[in-house]
């Protein structure tokens, strides 16, 4: 079966049983607690919660969609059989409509009788799998999902599992609960030894995780199912990779066969990475979403100046494949944007490989400075450097960065009184002693102010953009509508009681993962390495009134922020407001 006839048979399968086909939403997010979309799901966040109504929306409590994903976290196993930084995801959903016994027949019905696939083996939820200190080991075993396949395909193996059979929830908070697994293999992928591939991930949202880990039962009862495409097509066209796909197929035969297998298979993930991201709006850029973006493309022209292929042919040919999919790739735009970034890197590559070429051994030190200096990405270190780079890890480079932010940040308070800027953290600038004061006063006030909001209005609140300069502090956030006077009043009394009771505010820098558990807001996770700092305004983390990764500076006490006043609330869009605050 063509990809083409699979996507059409997915959706046709769920329409005929009442759900209600949605198209797939940008790669780019509204929920500014993640940086791309990853999961079908999160267009649905709000039908899950109960914050929207299904049955108004789509006319169903049931949908289905074939979503643009991309995971980041997949980069350095982009190479290997398997693993996309773009992919596409099939899914089915349910807010409250059916539950596991019909979500399991489905995907029994479908994997089955339409694919005419065999099921190797499938998972459920099982705690006594999980170690007995994580958050999920006081989740009951799912015997449900258990009994429903006994009873639905009593020939299937089932399997328990512990926290891979448990989903969720994407950013710091949402939705999540049990999943239950298919695994499928092609006869030819048998035959050569390789396991089973995890096709459907079928996911049970019974719960509502907060940021501090806590689990409470959800009204609705939710179905988020996700099938990689790539990966069903893999098995159904029984071929030994996804690279071997018809998805794959008219554009990489683009590149010569001649190059390195793991080289093709990176640039033609990176051109479908490249063709999506700028096609849903994202520009390369030093931060967030545009830094994936320049990470695809530099290391992109890297290989297509070594290895001398034509990426604009390429990138037309995934603009092809894909056309009669998605209509706003724009061919043009694709290029202009790709060209402008790639003319910019080749004018300090050379300068930059010349540079690595003197180094007799690349560590974190050196990478870091091949990167400020020349715009080299680590992957492109790690590639070019080759031998020479084998100990270089992502890790110690990310850590690398982060020092020099810190070490950049203690030099400029050295400066102080001097000329020029004494605090520069990119989001932070001030020039003199009486500005960099201020700074630091509004600088907490708006960790204030993000707690006191969250106090006041829930946990839906979450941080959308912060902007500090001399005279104010403008703060964004995600919010369905405006503030009545009386909210505000409370957000600006209960900041200006956390300042009167002079609390200290203090840093500690602990693992990123032990960070997120102690409820620690933050923006986008992706952009602090690991270990974090996390900044507190209390007498302990525990009982703190706000705690943030965030790599400061801050007031050493509350007391030090003077009088907090909210001069502005206004809409800068849709579910999003606008804080505009002073100190005096
Ligand atoms: N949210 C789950 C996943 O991404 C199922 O859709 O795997």
């Amino acid at each position: 079966m063509n990809s083409r006839e699979i996507r059409q048979k997915f959706l046709s399968f769920f329409e005929e049983r009442g759900h209600k086909v949605v198209t797939s939403s940008s790669l780019v997010p509204d929920d500014p607690s993640v940086l791309l979309t990853t999961a079908g799901m999160q267009q649905f966040k709000k039908y899950f919660t109960g914050e929207l109504d299904a049955e108004k929306d789509f006319g169903s409590l049931n949908t289905t969609s074939i979503q643009k994903s991309f995971r980041t976290s997949d980069i350095d196993e982009v190479g290997d059989e398997s693993h996309l930084t773009f992919f596409e995801m099939f899914g089915n959903f349910s807010f409250g409509g059916y539950f596991k016994e019909e979500a399991i027949r489905y995907g029994y019905e479908f994997i089955t009788k339409v694919m005419g696939l065999e099921i190797d083996y499938v998972t459920v939820f099982d705690p006594k799998k999980v170690s007995h200190d994580d958050w999920r080991a006081g989740v009951p075993f799912d015997e449900e999902s258990y009994n429903f396949w006994k009873k639905i395909a009593p020939e299937v193996d089932v399997r328990r599992e512990g926290v891979d059979n448990f989903w969720g929830p994407t950013g710091s908070e949402g939705p999540c609960g049990p999943t239950t697994e298919i695994y499928v293999n092609g006869a030819l992928r048998q035959a050569q030894g390789k396991p089973p591939v995890e096709v459907w991930n079928i996911v049970f949202n019974q719960f509502y995780c907060d940021s501090l880990k806590k689990l409470t039962p959800l009204k609705i009862q939710g179905v988020d199912t996700g099938m990689g495409l790539e990966r069903l097509v893999m098995v159904s066209q029984d071929v030994p990779t996804i690279f071997d796909t018809d998805l794959f197929a008219s554009f990489l035969s683009e590149i010569s066969l001649e190059m390195p297998i793991k080289i093709r298979r990176i640039a033609a993930d990176h051109a479908r990475g490249i063709v999506f991201l700028i096609s849903d709006g994202v520009r390369p850029s030093n931060k967030d979403a545009g830094y994936v973006l320049r990470r695809l493309v530099r290391r992109f022209v890297m290989y297509s100046e070594k290895y001398k292929f034509d990426s604009n042919i390429l990138l037309g040919g995934v603009v092809r494949e894909y056309g009669d999919f998605y209509d706003n790739l724009s061919k043009e735009l694709i290029l202009e944007v790709f060209s402008e970034e790639r003319k910019k890197f080749l004018e300090t590559l050379d300068k930059g490989i010349k540079e690595l070429e003197k180094l007799q051994n690349i560590d974190a030190v050196s990478a870091f400075s091949l990167f400020s200096t020349y715009g080299l990405p680590y992957e492109v270190i790690k590639e070019v450097g080759s031998e020479k780079a084998k100990n270089l890890t992502r890790e110690d480079f990310d850590k690398e960065f982060e020092k020099h932010q810190e070490i950049s940040r203690a030099g400029q308070e050295k400066k102080f009184g001097g000329h020029g800027l004494i605090l520069d953290t990119g989001e932070l600038k001030a020039g003199n002693e009486e500005e960099l004061k201020k700074v630091l006063r509004l600088h907490t006030a708006t960790h204030l102010l993000q707690a006191a909001l969250r106090k006041v209005l829930g946990s839906e609140v979450g941080q959308a953009g912060s902007d500090i300069t001399v005279d104010r502090t403008r703060f964004d956030f995600t919010f369905p509508r405006k503030l009545t006077p009386e909210e505000i009043s409370k957000v600006e009394k209960l900041v200006n009681d956390v300042i009167a009771e002079d609390l200290p505010v203090q840093k500690i820098i602990m693992p990123k993962e032990e960070a997120e558990k102690t409820g620690a807001l933050y923006f986008f996770k992706e952009k602090y390495p690991d270990p974090v700092n996390v900044y507190f305004v209390g007498k302990d983390i525990d009982s703190a009134f706000s705690k943030e990764f965030c790599g400061g500076p801050h007031v050493t006490h509350t007391g030090e922020i003077g009088h907090f006043r909210i001069k502005k609330e206004e809409s800068v869009g849709a579910g999003l407001r606008r804080i505009r605050g002073v100190v005096e």
